[in-house]
């Protein structure tokens, strides 16, 4: 395993596998790994002849400066497993500064409304700060295939429409959610809950195989309060949004259309752990 911090001693090492026509892979991650990040370094080794995998907590994605202070650091345990995990790995763990230069500041994007709703909606600035630093992601390490969950769905799709703006050569890969046996989706987040959150957190996977169940027969409307209800008077979780969605436009939806692909969207807090998830509806 080889471990830069630096952009220019990478680029040129990759600079040289390019030369030798490797096909890269990259996985950005905000480290604190768990089986969810290693099923996208097991998926990207698969598909390329070298994996770079990322680790670098980008202040500019939080709009919550306790939520950033708060986010789990492990990067001696993250390095270990990884060396585990897979042979020939590159690892890139950059400061801000290395990453952006003197100016640690978001580049504002327009991704065509997908960046307004859900997310983007509570977390001001958030997808200006994942666009901002996976740009710089993209022109530093120039992957041929770029590897992302597809628990931050919208985050996939807004990923997806900046490599298309930017016209960069780059493959996004979408790859299934890993959840732990309970049905929760698993996150970094996850670490931080207390052992009753989490037992409890497994709640919002049922509201979404329910929603999907009833998805069949009911409308978007009566599905919403539906789960809004669920969540009213919940001991241990606050629902900050639950929204049915084109799953191509992210917009939500008032009635459905033959032909078009759904998903059910959620956030929820359990104590002071914010969590996400989502589902697809139909097929
Ligand atoms: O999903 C994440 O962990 C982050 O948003 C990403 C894509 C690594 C950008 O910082």
């Amino acid at each position: 395993m080889q471990i830069f911090k630096e952009k220019e001693a990478l680029k040129s090492t990759l600079e040289g596998l390019r030369s030798d026509g490797k096909i890269i892979g990259l996985v950005p991650t905000m480290g604190a790994l768990h089986e969810g990040h290693f099923s996208l370094v097991k998926r990207a080794a698969l598909e390329c002849d070298r994996v770079v995998v990322s680790i670098f907590v980008n202040p500019t994605q939080f709009d919550n400066p306790e939520d950033l202070e708060k986010y789990p650091r492990t990067l001696e345990k993250d390095l270990e497993l990884l060396q585990q995990a897979e042979e020939n790995l590159i690892v890139f763990v950059p400061t801000a500064n290395e990453l952006y230069g003197q100016a640690v500041v978001s580049e504002h994007f327009n991704f065509g409304g997908l960046e307004k709703v859900m997310e983007g909606r509570y977390r001001n600035g958030h997808f200006d700060g994942v666009g901002t630093v996976i740009k710089l992601l993209f022109e530093t390490i120039r992957p041929h295939k770029a590897f992302f969950g597809e628990k931050d769905f919208q985050q996939l799709q807004i990923i997806r429409k900046l490599s298309e703006n930017l016209q960069l050569p780059v493959e996004i890969v979408g790859c299934p959610i890993l959840r732990e046996d309970s049905g929760l989706a698993r996150s970094s987040r996850n670490e931080r809950l207390s052992e009753q959150h989490r037992e409890k957190a497994a709640f919002i996977y049922q509201t979404l195989l329910k929603s999907r169940e009833l998805f069949g027969t009911k409308s978007a409307e009566y599905i919403t309060q539906w789960v809004k209800e669920q969540f009213k008077n919940h001991p241990f979780l606050k629902l900050e949004y639950f929204e049915i969605a084109n799953t191509k436009t992210l917009q939500t939806i008032n009635h459905k259309t033959k032909g078009n692909q759904y998903r059910a969207f959620i956030a929820a807090y359990a104590g002071d752990v914010r969590l996400i998830d989502n589902m697809p509806l139909n097929n």
